[in-house]
C-alpha cells in the first residue's frame, strides 16, 4: 500500500495548496491512505470543524494535530464527534477526542495512526514513549493491524529520531512534525520503518515558519509585540513524505520526500506501477 503524510498545514495558503494538489497526488501515485497534520490550518492557530471537514473532503483519511490543537476552542467539542480527528495521545486522561485510532485504508488494510507530542521544550504531558508503547503493544503490526503510522509532534530532532529508532520494526512510518522545516533525511531504518525527522509544512515558505515576516522580525529586534502573528498569504509549497509499504510485512519498501510549490526543490515519488 501507499501512504502520503503531509506536514503542518498553515493558514489559508496551506489549505488552498492541499485542496488544489492533494486529489491529483492521490490519483497520480495511488495513495491508499493520507494523513495530514493540520494544527495550524485555521489562521495559523488550531483547526475548525469546517476546515477539518474540507481536508477530509479533498482526500485526507486522518487529521493529526499537536500543541496548537485547542487554539480554536470549538475543537474541544468536535474532537469527540470525528473519528478521523486526532490530538496528541499523551494529554491527560479525560481530554476530549482521541490520540490514536484504527482506520480502513482504500485497499482494505487496517491502519493504526498514533499522534503523540514530544516532551523536550514543549508543554509537559505524559511520557511520549510510554504512551506509544502502550498503543503499539495493544495493536501489534502484522497482527492487530497492517500498518502503523506515528506522528511525533516535537521540537527536538534528537527526540524525534529517538522515537523513530525506538519504533524501528514496530511501526511502518514515523514522521516528525511541528518545526515546519523539512529535513533531508527521509529513509528506511534498519528494521524497516520509514522515517523523516521533520516533514515540513504546507504553507508559504516566504515567511518565518509560515507566519508573515514583519512582526517576528520586529519582536526579535525591539522585544515589543506590536501586532498579532498572522500566516503568510503567498502561494504555498506542499511538503510531506510518501511511503510504499509491503503488504505482507507492514514495513516500508520505498520512501520519497514530497515537495510541490514555488519555494523548495521539487520532489515527487517515482514509485512506478503499483505492485
Ligand atoms: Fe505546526
Ligand atoms: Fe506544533
Amino acid at each position: 500500500m501507499r501512504v502520503l503524510f503531509l506536514g503542518d498545514v498553515v493558514g489559508r495558503s496551506g489549505r488552498t495548496a492541499v485542496r488544489i494538489l492533494l486529489p491529483g497526488l492521490i490519483e497520480r501515485h495511488g495513495f491508499d491512505f493520507v494523513v495530514v497534520n493540520a494544527e495550524n490550518s485555521a489562521g495559523g492557530f488550531g483547526i475548525t470543524e469546517e476546515i477539518f471537514q474540507s481536508l477530509i473532503d479533498c482526500g485526507a483519511d486522518c487529521i493529526t494535530t499537536g500543541n496548537h490543537v485547542w487554539d480554536q476552542r470549538e475543537a474541544l467539542v468536535f474532537a469527540d464527534r470525528h473519528e478521523r480527528f486526532l490530538r496528541p495521545i499523551n494529554y491527560p486522561v479525560g481530554t476530549p477526542g482521541r490520540g490514536s485510532n484504527l482506520y480502513i485504508a482504500r485497499n482494505g488494510a487496517r491502519v493504526l495512526v498514533i499522534n503523540v507530542m514530544g516532551s523536550l521544550f514543549m508543554t509537559a504531558l505524559e511520557d511520549p514513549f510510554a504512551a506509544v508503547t502502550r498503543e503499539v503493544s495493544a495493536c501489534v503490526l502484522g497482527h492487530g493491524c497492517d500498518a502503523v503510522i506515528v506522528d511525533m509532534h516535537a521540537e527536538a530532532s534528537s527526540e524525534k529520531q529517538t522515537m523513530g529508532q525506538y519504533l524501528d520494526g514496530k511501526a511502518s512510518i514515523v514522521v516528525g512534525t511541528h518545526t515546519h522545516v523539512p529535513t533531508a533525511d527521509q529513509r528506511i531504518l534498519r528494521n524497516g520503518t520509514a522515517f523523516m525527522t521533520d516533514i515540513g509544512m504546507c504553507g508559504d515558505y516566504d515567511s518565518i515558519i509560515g507566519m508573515e515576516k514583519d512582526e517576528p522580525i520586529r519582536r526579535a529586534t525591539t522585544k515589543i509585540p506590536q501586532a498579532r502573528l498572522a500566516p503568510a498569504l503567498g502561494p504555498a509549497t506542499l511538503s510531506g513524505l510518501a511511503v510504499e509499504i509491503d503488504d505482507d510485512t507492514g514495513l516500508a519498501r520505498k520512501v520519497a520526500a514530497v515537495r510541490i510549490g514555488p519555494h523548495l526543490e521539487p520532489s515527487e515519488p517515482d514509485f512506478g506501477a503499483k505492485p
